[in-house]
Parts: C-alpha cells; structure tokens; sequence
C-alpha cells in the first residue's frame, strides 16, 4: 500500500486579485522529511507556503493526513502546521523569552508554556543565554533564530520555513541549518523550506521541487537536484 502523504497539494491554483500566479501545482511532504522549494526570484514559492496556511484562497485540493482540508491559520496550527514567514518577524521590545511565550499564547497553560519555552532554551542554548535581552538587540540571525523558535512553540508536526537564511553571513547560515536538522531529528518535524542557498540546503534535503512561473519543473531527491542543470537552467531564466 502506498504510505499516506503527510501534506499533499494537488492541481493547486492561487494568486493575488485576478493575477493567477501558481499553475496547477501538485507537490507533497511526507512525515519526517525535509522538502526543499526552489526557484528564481517571483516563482511563486512564498506564493505556495501563504496559500497553504490559508492566508490567500485557492483553487484544487490540500489534503492533511488524507483529508481534505480549507486552510485557514487558527485551524492550522491547530492541526500542528506552523508558519515562518520570510523577514525575521521578532517583537522587537519584548525580551527573547516573552517573544518565545507569545508563541505559545494560545496554550492558555502558563506551566505547559515555560515548559516548552525551557525545552527551546535546551534546545538552542543562545536564546538561553540572551533570554532577558530585547529582541531587538539581538543580531539579523540571531532574530532568525528566535523567530523559528517561537513557530515550534506550537510544537508542530509540519513546519513552513520561507527564507530563513535571507540576508545572513555564511557562518550564521549555517547555523540555520545546524537548527533546520535539529528540528527535522529531534522531533520528526516534518520542514517545508523555501531557499536560495542551494548548495548548504541541497545535502539536508530529502527531496526538493523547482519552480518557475509558477509551475513546478523539477522534483527529485537533493543530490539529484544537485547534481542536474535545471537549477541553472531555471535560474538562468532558462525556462
Ligand atoms: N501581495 C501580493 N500582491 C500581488 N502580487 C503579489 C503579492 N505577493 C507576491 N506577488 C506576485 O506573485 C509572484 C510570486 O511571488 P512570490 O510567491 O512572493 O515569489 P517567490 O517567493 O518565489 O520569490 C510575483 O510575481 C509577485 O510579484
Ligand atoms: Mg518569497
């Protein structure tokens, strides 16, 4: 029997007013799996992950564990799908640690919230280290960092990750992605990513799809991916 896709889109359309921007996009995440979202800049891939979460309506069917579902974000995170949007959103007065309990508001549980926030401490002991500092004092990646963290307050069994490395030096880039696999092992999250950095996302990566216009082109496993010429080819505006 085939095994049950996670999160599966299928002959997905979405756009913004009458301007259709996604073409009939089929792509799915198993449980537990890195899957990486490629494409030039304007192919549609933060398009994707907002249509997904329901923050703009869609044509064709999502299906979560096998049931169809309609989007919206309360319902969402309900189901354990979190969102990163692209551009480091932190509060930036509040401190790293009240930055992390909003994350965790809708629990209304004061002890299940610091528990949670005490397990990212362990997790990712820098945000231990600066928990009394206001986020807006922090560096671009360490905000980064914070903002993902406060997405797994949730505790989420899918998570949507748009950019996250945009903007960063390389050595905190890899940071990143030292965090994505930490995530991905310690709790079986399943990540959808959307990245530029190819060759750091590529090696973590169970399998990735390349978009352009609007359409997927290419979907394979990351070294497949790696090792052919359609990132350069739709990156060269190829396609
Ligand atoms: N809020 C919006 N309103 C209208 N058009 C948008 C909006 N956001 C994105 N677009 C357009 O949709 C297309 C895809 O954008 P996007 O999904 O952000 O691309 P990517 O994330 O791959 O860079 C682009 O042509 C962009 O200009
Ligand atoms: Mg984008």
């Amino acid at each position: 029997m085939e095994k049950e896709k996670f999160l599966e889109l299928k002959n997905m359309e979405a756009g913004y007013n009458e301007t259709k921007i996604l073409h009939d996009v089929s792509l799915f995440i198993n449980e537990g799996e890195i899957v990486a979202l490629m494409g030039p800049n304007g192919a549609g891939k933060s398009t994707i992950l907002k249509a997904i979460f329901g923050l703009i309506p869609h044509t064709g069917n999502i299906f979560y564990e096998g049931e169809k579902i309609h989007p919206a974000p309360d319902r969402l995170v309900k189901m354990g799908i979190a969102f990163v949007p692209q551009g480091r959103r932190v509060f930036n007065n509040l401190t790293v640690e009240e930055n992390l309990e909003i994350g965790g508001f809708f629990l209304n549980d004061k002890t299940e919230c610091s528990r949670r926030v005490e397990h990212l401490f362990h997790l990712f002991p820098m945000l231990h280290e600066k928990r009394r500092e206001y986020a807006g004092s922090l560096s671009g990646g360490q905000q980064q960092l914070l903002s993902i963290a406060r997405g797994l307050m949730t505790q989420p069994k899918l998570l949507l990750l748009d950019e996250p490395t945009l903007g960063l030096a390389p050595k905190v880039v890899k940071e990143i992605f030292q965090m994505i696999k930490t995530i991905n092992k310690n709790h079986k999250t399943a990540i959808m990513v959307v990245e530029h950095n190819l060759h750091s996302l590529l090696p973590i990566t169970h399998r990735a799809y390349v978009l352009a216009h609007g359409k997927i082109v290419a979907s394979d496993t990351g070294p497949v991916i790696a090792q052919s010429d359609i990132l350069e080819r739709v990156f060269m505006g190829k396609i």
